[in-house]
């Protein structure tokens, strides 16, 4: 089975409207057409960034809300993102879950309500560090998936991506090993693969937490590693193209 590798930014609360047009000139003609390139900026800068992104570079937001449109101040609905020309949007990023204490149902819940509006969810699934010391990281990774899998079906994750991201790796500078992500990409896959094989053959499972230029080739390299959701080195541009270039 080959899918074709998945590179989307996570600039996370991060930038000003100038890093639109600034990563967006550089990406033009920078990138490879054997691998799908994807941003995903704060809300404020959607519509700059979408504008000015050269074609074929998806636009995503990082979170949505649970809800179709409706009295819920300050959300943003799966619709308006949609509407506005986004392709992707990641729900369950650990730190939406960490720090706004999003829960497995409430992050199925945004998977289907991005599914409804034609949306690519990029589903983020991770143990933190005392997880893994205690052996849990199995359990834990299925567990975030296996929530939606129950809410939505497995047929959801057509077409969807699933990111395997250890919260002891985002933003630390640490990341796992290759053989590590590995496998979990694999369990996960496996997991899916035995209530939807054919689903789980096709989805992309992407590895986020501190990729760099320098560290993305044997990621991706991994037969289950299909990409990356990068943060931090999204933002400056000669690194998120050379991660891109490393992906295919
Ligand atoms: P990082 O973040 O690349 O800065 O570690 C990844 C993420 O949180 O998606």
């Amino acid at each position: 089975m080959t899918r074709t590798p998945l590179v989307a930014g996570n600039w996370k609360m991060n930038g000003r409207r100038g890093l639109a047009g600034e990563i967006a000139a550089a990406l033009t003609g920078s990138l490879s057409e054997n691998v799908e390139v994807a941003l995903c900026p704060p809300y404020p800068y959607l519509v700059a960034l979408g504008d000015a992104l050269p074609a074929g570079v998806g636009l995503g937001a990082q979170d949505v809300c649970d809800h179709q449109d409706g009295a819920f101040t300050g959300e943003v609905s799966a619709e308006m993102l949609a509407d506005l020309g986004c392709r992707y949007v990641i729900v369950g990023h650990s730190e939406r879950r960490e720090y706004y204490g999003e829960s497995d149902d409430l992050v199925a819940s945004k998977f289907l309500r991005a599914r409804e509006a034609g949306l690519v969810p990029i589903l983020c699934v991770g143990e933190t560090l005392r997880q893994r010391e205690a052996g849990d990281t199995e359990q834990v990774v299925v567990q975030q998936m296996m929530t939606v899998v129950e809410a939505a079906g497995a047929g959801a994750f057509e077409n969807a991506v699933l990111a395997y991201e250890p919260v002891w790796a985002i933003g630390t500078g640490l990341t796992a090993s290759p053989e590590e992500a590995q496998a979990v990409h694999a369990l996960l896959r496996g997991t899916l693969a035995k209530s939807a094989p054919e689903v789980a053959a096709k989805m992309r499972l992407l590895y986020g937490g501190s990729v760099k230029a320098d560290n993305a080739a044997p990621l991706f390299a991994q037969p289950d590693i299909d990409g990356g959701l990068i943060g931090g080195a999204s933002l400056k541009a000669d690194e998120f193209i050379a991660i891109c270039r490393a992906a295919g």
